[in-house]
């Protein structure tokens, strides 16, 4: 196996694997069943154009240099920072292994969910939809389908990441990829399609403020699976050789396409159910799609919809499984903890942590109504945990990996891991614009973006107003 350090670590059998690993745990639930709804309440297409010059201008750098980091150390998250010889970064790492923890937690419920919607479209109960509100408050149901979840996700973990799931992935990837596409050109034939796909592609700027920013930013880094050192934690499993920046690039391209398709495909569905306008929210996908399963006939839509629900849930679990990854390697290789141990240890932990979440869909009147912004929005436990490791933990780990890698570890360091596998890459207009990125594109537009955004949402702040009056203030200081 390439680039293993220690056997009990495990690895992927070759660049591919690290590859299909790589993207199995970019593709998920991000990009089915959050982007659509993140892009309903960003206002459409200006929230798609954000999310794309995210993704291309300061994701790709931040993913090259996550890959780099673990493939020179060879070390998890958190180990990573102090074998490259700088132990108080690790604090990055750790608030990884935290953002990891936080996600797993709420992503296990909805990953249920999927299941449940399997069995559900098995059984040819397309009604389930009109009662996603009612499933979903169902605690039986939610700690049924999350156990058998987590459970599946720990079994995996516990057996390292290369082996079956690493098979696995190899026909069911493509074969989520081929379902998507069929069901969005059916659902581009359906009347008031082209409105909903003029909705998702036209952007209307006015619609672009630091909110919509802030969660174009947070979407690209969990759709990505960055920030918080999964792919440092994979790519300490890359061989010596492989190509970085290439491998990259196929992640990226996987990853975005198929949240792009996916939008593409349930925007169609929205507005020829005549649902535009709806936030739908976490149950858009849910709501949404079983009538369009339905609107196949009897036997077909079972069909159909049981085989998108299951390679949902396979898509799903090949993401919590590298979500389960990254603070299991961080006990394994910090607290040398047997793997085995380690697995159900933490893999039962945020299990518990996920419970709130399951009982704040309509169960547990605290948990419903868990915290109110400084705007006045009141969410649940699930969005606020999404809010605070997702939105926020995410891109700020992006922010500090950005800084580590240009000015820490430095440019011409990271220059050379990059270029171990694919020489003169450096030198390069990518090779140049990345090292670029790093230095200040990414650490100015994240900061910026994470401040303002934070200080309003949570401590209610306006930042920007303060600042237009000290500009004020300023000017007529000057002026006088
Ligand atoms: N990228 C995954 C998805 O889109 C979620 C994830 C986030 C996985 C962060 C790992 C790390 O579903």
């Amino acid at each position: 196996m390439a680039g293993v350090s220690e056997s009990s670590r495990g690895g992927f059998s070759n660049k591919i694997g690290f590859v299909l690993a790589a993207a199995g745990s970019a593709v998920g639930l991000g990009n089915i069943w959050k982007f659509p709804f993140e892009v309903a309440d960003g206002g459409g297409g200006a929230f798609v154009a954000m999310y794309l010059a995210f993704c291309f201008l300061l994701c790709f750098p931040v993913m090259m240099a996550e890959i780099a980091i673990g493939r020179k150390t060879n070390k998890n998250a958190v180990g990573a920072f102090e074998t490259n010889g700088h132990k108080n970064w690790s604090a990055v790492g750790k608030m990884g292994v935290l953002s990891g923890a936080l996600i797993l937690s709420f992503y296990n419920v909805v990953a249920g969910w999927a299941f449940g919607f399997a069995l559900e479209m098995i059984a040819g109960n397309f009604e389930i939809g009109a009662n996603f509100g009612q499933f979903i408050s169902d605690w039986h149901i939610n700690l049924a389908f999350s156990s058998v979840f987590m459970f599946l996700t720990i079994y995996i973990v516990m057996k390292g990441v290369s082996g079956g799931i690493e098979k696995a992935s190899k026909i069911l990837m493509p074969s989520l990829l081929f379902l998507i596409l069929a069901l969005m050109g059916y659902a581009l034939t359906q009347d008031g399609a082209m409105e909903g796909v003029a909705f998702y592609l036209v952007p209307d700027f006015s619609e672009i403020t630091f909110d919509v920013a802030f969660s174009a930013m947070g979407q690209a880094f969990f759709s990505l699976s960055l920030g918080m050192g999964a792919l440092i934690t994979y790519g300490s499993y890359v061989g010596k050789k492989d190509n970085i920046a290439h491998s990259t690039a196929m992640i990226l391209l996987t990853d975005v396409g198929i949240a792009f398709i996916a939008g593409l495909m349930m925007f169609a569905f929205i507005y020829s159910q005549g649902l535009q306008g709806t936030s739908g929210g976490a149950g858009l996908i849910f709501t949404v799609l079983p009538s369009a399963f339905e609107s196949l006939g009897p036997v077909l839509g079972r069909v159909i919809g049981a085989a998108f629900f299951i390679l949902l849930s396979f898509a799903a679990l090949t993401s919590t499984v590298s979500l389960l990854e990254v603070p299991v390697a961080y006990v394994v290789d910090e607290h040398e903890v047997r793997r085995s141990r380690a697995v159900w240890i933490v893999g039962g932990l945020i299990f518990l942590l996920g419970i709130p979440s399951m009982l704040g869909n309509g169960t547990v009147d605290f948990f419903n109504n868990f915290i109110t912004y400084s705007s006045g929005k009141t969410v649940n436990f699930m969005t606020f945990i999404e809010n605070l490791a997702s939105d926020t933990f995410l891109p700020l780990g992006g922010f500090f990996i950005a800084l580590y890698t240009a000015w820490v570890w430095r440019g011409d360091n990271f220059k050379k891991e990059l270029e171990q596998g694919n020489p003169g890459f450096g030198d390069t207009i990518l090779g140049k614009y990345s090292i670029f990125a790093l230095k200040f594109l990414v650490p100015i537009i994240l900061g910026a973006i994470t401040m303002v955004t934070i200080s309003d949402k949570f401590l209610g702040l306006d930042l920007l107003e303060i600042t237009r009056n000290l500009i004020n203030d300023l000017i007529k200081f000057i002026n006088t």
